[in-house]
């Protein structure tokens, strides 16, 4: 029987499902698949319409009710710093001209003074590391990873559903989709104890695995709710797939000792990370904004017409 419920674990402490208030935004990549565009500007401010997809994600955090937003950064992301900061001029500019949808835009970037942590990976040994470079900022709280290029298209954003979902069962929880076998090795893979529809008992990840080997097709997507004690094991900068030092292998280590659960969430999921992903995203978003929706499918009736649709 597989263990489930916190009161299975005989390692449960009070705390496995105290309230997430603090995330990891791994933003410390090259980019160098978006070059030239990123030469200057780092990926995770390329925007899907209007907004950057660092953007996005933090609305997501906010909207799952996290308060303090770490981002872990490296040389070139500036641009980042900037643009969650407040531009005093510019609002002041726009508060002159009248001009409140776009003061209304540049404000909604702003975090609260306090609540925005940034640190750097100074080398880049893979995501694991990364998150672990924010140990100091996390300490001994749970905690929410958002990696900005899954971008999630759904009603209700991913990461609040996840943390609906953490209420009941607390520990450990990874976003899950099911992908077809032949890319498996794209992904962190899950092997699952139990399936229980929305959500799946963990029994093992691993990263990157052959499909001959991926012990299921169920992959992990960039949310991730996490207890502390994974530190311990990131801690230990042990490389694995890609000779990373990999995220999954640390969870891997939590699994059996704290509760770890794969939690299908309802909406879309879009890989920004690939160009033809990115494109796509940005249609997907723009097709959901009340200003830009009819145009837009006007416009993929045109590009449909001229593809002999
Ligand atoms: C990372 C994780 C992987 C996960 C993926 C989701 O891989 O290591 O487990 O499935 O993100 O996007 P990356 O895409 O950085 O290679």
């Amino acid at each position: 029987m597989p263990l489930d419920r916190l009161s299975d674990f005989k390692s449960f402490k009070p705390g496995m499902n105290k309230p997430i208030r603090k995330a990891i935004f791994p933003v410390a990549g090259l980019g160098t698949r978006f070059l030239p565009a990123t030469k200057a500007i780092p990926k995770e401010m390329l925007p899907l319409v209007d907004k950057p997809l660092l953007q996005h994600a933090v609305e997501e955090a906010r909207a799952a009710g996290i308060e303090d937003m770490v981002f872990v950064t490296g040389r070139g992301k500036r641009a980042i710093e900037d643009h969650f900061d407040t531009d005093m001029e510019l609002n002041k500019t726009l508060e002159v001209r009248h001009n409140l949808e776009a003061l209304d835009a540049a404000r909604n970037t702003e975090i609260e003074p306090g609540r925005l942590f940034y640190t750097r990976q100074t080398m880049p040994l893979g995501l694991g590391h990364a998150v672990w470079c924010a140990r100091e900022m996390i300490g001994d709280d749970p905690f929410a990873v958002i990696l900005p290029d899954d971008f999630i298209l759904s009603d209700t954003p991913c990461l609040k559903q996840m943390v609906a979902h953490y209420a009941q069962v607390g520990g450990n929880m990874v976003a899950v989709v099911d992908v077809p076998r032949d890319q498996v090795k794209r992904y962190g893979i899950v092997d699952v104890a139990q399936d229980q529809g929305r959500s799946v008992v963990v029994a093992g990840v691993v990263e990157k695995p052959n499909p001959d080997q991926a012990p299921s097709t169920l992959a992990i997507i960039g949310r991730y709710i996490l207890q502390p004690d994974i530190f311990k094991h990131l801690e230990r900068h042990r490389p694995g797939a890609g000779g990373e030092i990999q995220l999954t292998d640390a969870m891997a280590q939590l699994i059996g000792l704290q509760p770890f659960h794969g939690f299908r969430f309802d909406g879309r999921r879009f890989d920004c990370g690939s160009k033809i992903g990115f494109l796509e995203a940005s249609i997907a978003h723009a097709l959901t904004r009340t200003d830009m929706a009819d145009n837009m499918r006007t416009l993929l009736r045109q590009y449909g017409r001229a593809c002999g649709q």
